[in-house]
C-alpha cells in the first residue's frame, strides 16, 4: 500500500477516535496532542471519501417503507385518515413525530435519495424557489466578506456558490453525505468539497465564521445535537443560519385532494427517511436552546399552482414520491398523482408550506472579519 496506504490507515484510526457520535449523545473530540494526526486524517479522508463517492451506489427498496394502518388515537393525522383512501399512521401528540421505528435507514434509503431518478433536477428546482430568500437572509444576518463558511448538506451546490460570491475574500467548505451533484465545485479556488456526515463527522473547534444548513436538519434524527456540534465548529461570535420547511399550512388547505397529497408526501418522507417537514416551526426554539443569541427570523409562504418557481419543485417532488410509492405497490401513489394533477389547473392556487429562516450568533465575542 506504501506511504499513501499508511497515511490512510493512520487517518482511519484517528478518524475513528475523533468521530463525533452525535446521535449517540457522545462527544469525543481530539486532544491537542492529536493535532498532527488530525490534519493527516482530514487530508486523507477528503481524498479517500471523494473516490468512494464517485463510484455511486445501489438503491434499496425495502418493504418496511410501506405505511402501517392507522391505529387510531384522535390526533390530527387520524382525522386525515377519515378523508378517504388508505390510513396514515398517527403522530405522537406530544412530539408531533411518529415512533422512530417507523423510519427506515436514513436519507439514503428515502424517496429523495440521490439515487432516485430526477433528484438532481428536483434539487435544482428547490434552489430556484429558495435561493433568493436564502440570500436575503444571509445579507440581513451579515456575513463577513472574508468568512470561512461551512455549507452543510449542500445538495446541488447553489448556496455554496452563493457563499463564495458573498465572501470574495473567504473560503467555503461544502459538505454532503453524497457530493455527486456539486463535485465540480472542487475545481474552484476558494471551495472545498467534502463528503461528510454531519451526524458522525466533526471539525476542529472554531473552524468557521459562518455555518449554513438548508433543509438538512429536518432530515436528521438528532437536530439538537447537530446544532450543538455546529456551535463548537464556529468561532465565538460566529453566525449560524438554518432553514427548513413548515408544512402546517397544508393542514388548513381548502382543497382536500391537495391536503391529502401533501400529508401523504409528508408521511412518505417520514417513513422512508425519518424527515420532519414541520421542523421549520420549531427552528427558532432549537437555535436558542442550542445556546445561540437569536439574530433574526424570516418566513415566506411557498405557493403551489400559481405558475411561480415552486410549481416545478412540487411537480418533481410529487412525481418522485409517486414513483417511490408505486415501486412499493402502495395505494398512496394514486393520491400523490391526484395532487400533482391539480398544480396546472387554472382555478387552483394554494399555500403548500412556509419556508423558515433563522439566524443567531454563538456567544463569546463580536464576529470579526478574518481579513481585518
Ligand atoms: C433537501 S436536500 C437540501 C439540499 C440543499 N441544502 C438545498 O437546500 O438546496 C438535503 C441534503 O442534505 C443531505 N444530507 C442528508 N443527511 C445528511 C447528513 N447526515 N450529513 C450531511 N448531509 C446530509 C442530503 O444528501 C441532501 O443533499
Amino acid at each position: 500500500m506504501g506511504a499513501d496506504g499508511d497515511l490512510l490507515r493512520s487517518a482511519a484510526r484517528t478518524r475513528r477516535r475523533a468521530k463525533l457520535h452525535l446521535c449517540d449523545g457522545r462527544l469525543d473530540q481530539f486532544g491537542a496532542e492529536d493535532r498532527e494526526a488530525r490534519q493527516a486524517a482530514e487530508h486523507a479522508s477528503i481524498t479517500h471519501r471523494h473516490r468512494a463517492v464517485a463510484t455511486g451506489g445501489a438503491v434499496r427498496w425495502e418493504p418496511s417503507l410501506l405505511f402501517r394502518p392507522s391505529t387510531g388515537g384522535g390526533d390530527r393525522h387520524t382525522r386525515y385518515a377519515t378523508e378517504g383512501g388508505p390510513s396514515l399512521t398517527p403522530l405522537d401528540p406530544m412530539t408531533s413525530r411518529r415512533p422512530a421505528a417507523e423510519a427506515a435507514s436514513g436519507y439514503d434509503a428515502g424517496a429523495f435519495s440521490h439515487h432516485m431518478t430526477g433528484e438532481q433536477g428536483r434539487l435544482r428546482a428547490l434552489e430556484k424557489l429558495w435561493d433568493p430568500f436564502t440570500e436575503h437572509s444571509l445579507r440581513r444576518a451579515g456575513v463577513p466578506a472574508a468568512a470561512r463558511c461551512l455549507e452543510v448538506g449542500a445538495g446541488a451546490g447553489s448556496v455554496a456558490r452563493m457563499l463564495a460570491r458573498i465572501c470574495p475574500g473567504g473560503h467555503v467548505t461544502a459538505t454532503d453525505i453524497d457530493t455527486r451533484f456539486f463535485a465540480e465545485l472542487a475545481a474552484e479556488e476558494r471551495v472545498t468539497v467534502l463528503s461528510h456526515d454531519v451526524t458522525q463527522d466533526g471539525f476542529p473547534a472554531g473552524s468557521f465564521e459562518v455555518v449554513h444548513a438548508r433543509m438538512v436538519l429536518c432530515h436528521l434524527s438528532c437536530p439538537e445535537q447537530v446544532l450543538a456540534a455546529m456551535s463548537q465548529w464556529l468561532v465565538p461570535g460566529g453566525l449560524l443560519l438554518v432553514e427548513d420547511f413548515d408544512l402546517a399550512p397544508a393542514d388548513a388547505s381548502p382543497h382536500p385532494v391537495m391536503r391529502r397529497g401533501l400529508h401523504v408526501a409528508e408521511q412518505t418522507l417520514e417513513a422512508s427517511q425519518g424527515s420532519d417537514l414541520r421542523l421549520g416551526r420549531r427552528l427558532q426554539a432549537l437555535v436558542t436552546d442550542a445556546g445561540f443569541d437569536l439574530g433574526g427570523m424570516a418566513v415566506q409562504p411557498v405557493l403551489i399552482g400559481d405558475g411561480g418557481p415552486a410549481d416545478e419543485f412540487w411537480r418533481l417532488s410529487f412525481a418522485q414520491l409517486h414513483e417511490f410509492q408505486a415501486r412499493n405497490s402502495s395505494p398512496l401513489a394514486g393520491e400523490l398523482d391526484a395532487a400533482m394533477s391539480l398544480i396546472d389547473r387554472p382555478d387552483f392556487t394554494d399555500i403548500g408550506m412556509h419556508a423558515v429562516s433563522v439566524w443567531g450568533r454563538k456567544p463569546g465575542g463580536p464576529l470579526s472579519d478574518p481579513s481585518a
